[in-house]
């Protein structure tokens, strides 16, 4: 015990014989008496607690948080970088979106949480129309909506980019994101996956151009020359809507022949265009979305969609 601690114990050792005086005290005099002494007692406590804290500090060891660890020791066992990799969706995605940057597009991601509103009253799905049920769509207990699809943003993306068509120029904006939906998961369905959208307005674009749009970005992906068709769709958001399918390359185990749709598209219906508060009389526009797992599943003879949101080492490791 310090010197000083101890003399202030002794201090107030000695308080108690002054307390004894209390009843030798006039007793008009007695309470200021007493509330002298008290405060007396507690300034003493309180010194004492902050020798015996400071006491207390320089016991201790203090820890040199900034020192430089030993160079030449074992090193402790983190995860190093080497024993991670990037996600082949994530690298592929990259490559997409490149692709879709170098033809001149914007790019906005999607949002993974988002409402009834978006994800059907913009996209022109009527009020309780059976249509809103082709989308097994995931709600919170909110009534939010995780996104079945990316054209959630076409409302979004057509309103932010209105003055491009005031200025002369088009609208061009691919958007890349993550979407889900209540489904049975089998080799070819998962209930999370990753979906690019297009959309496109000008005055005069039409669907020959939105074809030739698609042709090169696929022959661009996979980097050769592709056949392509289309069949017809069914999308409340687009009139006419198409489904747009490319011949398995024979390089990547296809048949000649051998057709594969690729994703959904069309003409943006006016419906659509007006709830942007752009007059389909004046503009026109077309709009696609797809799969992105599906995309790279051909790329890579891929046979099981679900092995990409498995966290499988074994599978990750194969795309070091
Ligand atoms: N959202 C549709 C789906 O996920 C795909 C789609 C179809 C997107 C037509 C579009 C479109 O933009 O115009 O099934």
């Amino acid at each position: 015990m310090s010197d000083q601690i101890a003399d202030l114990k002794q201090q107030l050792k000695s308080l108690n014989s002054e307390y004894a005086r209390i009843k030798e005290i006039p007793s008009e005099k007695r309470a200021a008496f007493g509330r002298d002494l008290n405060l007396k007692k507690q300034f003493i406590i309180d010194q004492i607690s902050t020798a015996e804290q400071t006491a207390l500090n320089s016991a201790v060891e203090a820890l040199d948080i900034s020192a430089p660890c030993a160079p030449n020791q074992p090193l402790p066992t983190f995860f190093t970088a080497d024993r991670g990799s990037r996600h082949p969706l994530m690298t592929e995605l990259d490559r997409v979106i490149e692709i879709y940057q170098l033809m001149g597009f914007d790019i906005v991601e999607s949002l993974q949480l988002d409402s009834e509103y978006y994800m059907f009253d913009t996209l022109n799905f009527p009020k309780d129309h059976p249509a809103r049920g082709d989308y097994d769509t995931f709600r919170t207990e909110d009534d939010f909506i995780p996104p079945a699809h990316t054209s959630t943003m076409q409302n979004r993306v057509l309103r932010a980019n209105k003055h491009n068509l005031k200025n002369g120029r088009p609208i061009a904006v691919a958007v890349p994101g993550r979407v889900f939906r209540n489904e049975d998961v089998d080799t070819t369905h998962e209930h999370t996956f990753y979906q690019c959208e297009g959309v496109y307005v000008s005055e005069d674009c039409n669907l020959s151009q939105m074809l030739g749009i698609l042709r090169s970005f696929f022959e661009h992906y996979y980097g050769q020359n592709l056949k392509i068709k289309t069949q017809p769709g069914y999308f409340p958001f687009t009139e006419p809507s198409l489904e747009f399918l490319i011949e398995k390359p024979q390089s990547l185990g296809g048949k000649p022949g051998d057709y594969m749709e690729m994703l959904g598209c069309g003409m943006i219906h006016p419906n659509v265009l007006k709830m942007a508060d752009i007059d389909p009389d004046k503009y026109r526009g077309f709009a696609w979305g797809g799969g992105i797992d599906r995309l790279v599943m051909l790329k890579y003879n891929l046979s099981d969609v679900r092995d990409f949101e498995s966290g499988k080492l074994r599978f990750l490791k194969e795309f070091k």
